[in-house]
């Protein structure tokens, strides 16, 4: 790993918590918004139509359970079926005979992405969040200004400096004992994996039922927010073979893993 170099950090002090997806947050103000394909959309409708139909529940719902819509479309974390923008896009779908174009268009007018509320600081692609009084979690998004692949191997000593820099924060400001906690499909690549610490990796266990969140659906797109097409194709050769509710996990040709371990697993390991 290269020496620390300095390293743009931003922090939010807020400590509420939010069951939030691996991505940054309210430190990554440097960022620019990844806007995603008309294909990623449409690999969530499909999907929520084939819930639909095998659990009789009204599109309206599962277009909200089973789908990240609601916060690409920048609504937040709640899932209020109440809310204005919601029923905005719900009125919309009903009215449209393309379900694909209208919600494309409406993606297209909505704002960025409202970050999770929970962040306290960001390094890079990483940032945390409280997640009660004796926990972090981790959250990844790409933060590359010049187009490479974040979890490349020519970025790797880049993102182990970020990690370096936020575990010592993390060991300097939070309480401790400290667990850090992580859930993503991206545990799944050896790219992500050889960030980490090995015991922090050997915890790791699929954690289901994530279908309104990134950490599920981000294995989908690419850095440009294109859809990965092989990726793609799978999902849809399981979804057509899905004849009931159960382990509609099965679907996701990559499972959601969680993982935990004490901050002094990290700070060996980066050497804080
Ligand atoms: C994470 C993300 C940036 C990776 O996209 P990318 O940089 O275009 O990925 P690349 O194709 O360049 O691949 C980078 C590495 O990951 C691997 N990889 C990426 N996606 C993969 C997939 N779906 N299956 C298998 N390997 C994959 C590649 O093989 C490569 O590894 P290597 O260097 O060892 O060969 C992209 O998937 C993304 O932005 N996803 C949405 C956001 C997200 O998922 N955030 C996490 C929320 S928890």
């Amino acid at each position: 790993m290269t020496a620390g170099q300095p390293l743009a950090v931003a922090v939010d002090r807020s400590s509420s918590y939010a069951p939030e997806p691996e991505e940054a947050g309210a430190g990554s103000r440097m960022l620019t918004a990844t806007r995603y394909a008309r294909g990623f959309f449409d690999l969530q409708l499909q999907f929520a139509k084939t819930v639909s139909t095998l659990s009789g529940l009204p599109l309206d719902r599962t277009l909200l359970e089973y789908t990240n819509f609601y916060i690409r479309f920048g609504l937040g974390r709640d899932f209020d079926a109440a809310n204005p923008g919601w029923q905005e896009y719900l009125a919309g779908l009903g009215g449209a005979g393309d379900h694909s174009e209208w919600t494309r268009q409406f993606y297209a007018s909505r704002g960025r992405t409202k970050p999770p509320p929970s962040v306290v600081a960001t390094f890079g692609c990483f940032s945390y969040a409280r997640l009660g009084t004796d926990r972090i979690r981790l959250h990844f998004q790409n933060a590359e200004p010049d187009g490479r692949s974040p979890l490349g191997r020519a970025c790797r000593d880049q993102r182990l400096i970020e990690l370096r820099a936020l575990f010592e924060h993390a060991k300097r400001t939070e309480p401790q004992p400290l667990w850090v906690v992580g859930a993503s499909w991206l545990y799944n690549l050896d790219a992500y994996r050889r960030l980490f610490p090995e015991p922090y990796l050997a915890t790791a266990h699929p954690f289901p039922g994530c279908f309104q969140h990134m950490p599920l659906w981000g294995q989908f797109v690419d850095r440009h927010g294109d859809v990965r097409t092989d990726m793609a194709r799978q999902f849809r050769e399981r979804l057509e073979q899905q004849s009931t509710l159960d382990r509609l996990d099965r679907c996701f040709p990559l499972p959601v893993l969680r993982l935990e371990a004490l901050v002094e697993e990290f700070c060996d390991f980066y050497d804080v």
